[in-house]
Parts: C-alpha cells; structure tokens; sequence
C-alpha cells in the first residue's frame, strides 16, 4: 500500500525537531483530521536560502514521510524557490501515496507556507505567490478549518 520511500522516510524521518531562534515557524491544523503540523525554518539573511528546516508533528505516518520528504527538498532553496515544494511534488518524490492519505500531505505543504509567512511578515518581505496562511494555529489558539 505504502510505495518503499513513503516507509523510509516513515520508519527514519528526517530533520524532526525544533530549531532555536527560528527565522519563520509555522503551524497548522489539518481540517480532515485534526492533526497538527509545526515546520521550523532557519533563512540565510543576505542569499534567503533556507539553510534548516525541522518539523514537528501529531499527524500520522503519512504526515511524517511526507514532512520528512518535503523538509529535505526545501532544505538549499531560497524562500521562492521553496513555494515549488507542493504537497504534489512531494508525494511524486516518495512514489505516491494511497488517496485516501493525499490530505495527510497538505499538512507540510502548508506548514511550509505559514513558516515563509512568518519570516515575511518578521522581515517586511514580500515572497511573490505566498498567500497567507488560512489555517496558521499560533500558541494554542486553535482555528478550525471547515
Ligand atoms: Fe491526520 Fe494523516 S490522518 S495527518
């Protein structure tokens, strides 16, 4: 059911964890499942490659390999170029995943998107193409996405 990548990445995910002092964070609710996602970026200042990214996660195995895959792909790429990392792109990186688990995919996606969000808005950047977040959860204070 689970192509051979989707279980690598499930059974050694990588980059879980915090990062201190991270240049954007961002966490968000999956509106399926109720899971939540929190991705940690770290941003060079002058060249905005992304230099680290971590994440930490209550959503299933197919959120881990799915985080696990998309904080390796955005990991090297400027905050543009990271916008590429879509939920599509990553589960064509493991060798696809069953349907009914594609909404599991979302979570990094989004993760993602809120973290850049952050570190624009902490910044007073614009990222071109990065919309807000429509489900960003900040300390707890949870929203619900219909
Ligand atoms: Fe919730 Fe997969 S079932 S993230």
């Amino acid at each position: 059911m689970y192509s051979e990548k989707v279980m690598d990445h499930f059974n050694n995910p990588r980059n879980v964890g915090e990062i201190e002092n991270a240049s954007g964070v961002g966490t968000v609710g999956n509106a399926k499942c109720g899971d939540i996602m929190r991705i940690y970026l770290d941003i060079d200042e002058d060249s905005k490659i992304i230099k680290d990214c971590k994440f930490k996660t209550f959503g299933c195995g197919a959120a881990v390999a799915t985080s696990s895959m998309a904080t390796e792909l955005v990991k090297g790429k400027t905050v543009n170029e990271a916008l590429t990392v879509t939920n599509k792109a990553v589960m064509e990186a493991l060798d696809g995943l069953p349907p009914v688990k594609v909404h599991c995919s979302l979570l990094a996606e989004e993760a993602i998107h809120a973290a850049l969000w952050d570190y624009a808005q902490k910044n007073n950047i614009v990222i071109e193409g990065l919309k807000e977040p429509k489900a960003d959860i900040h300390d707890g204070e949870e929203e619900i996405e219909e």
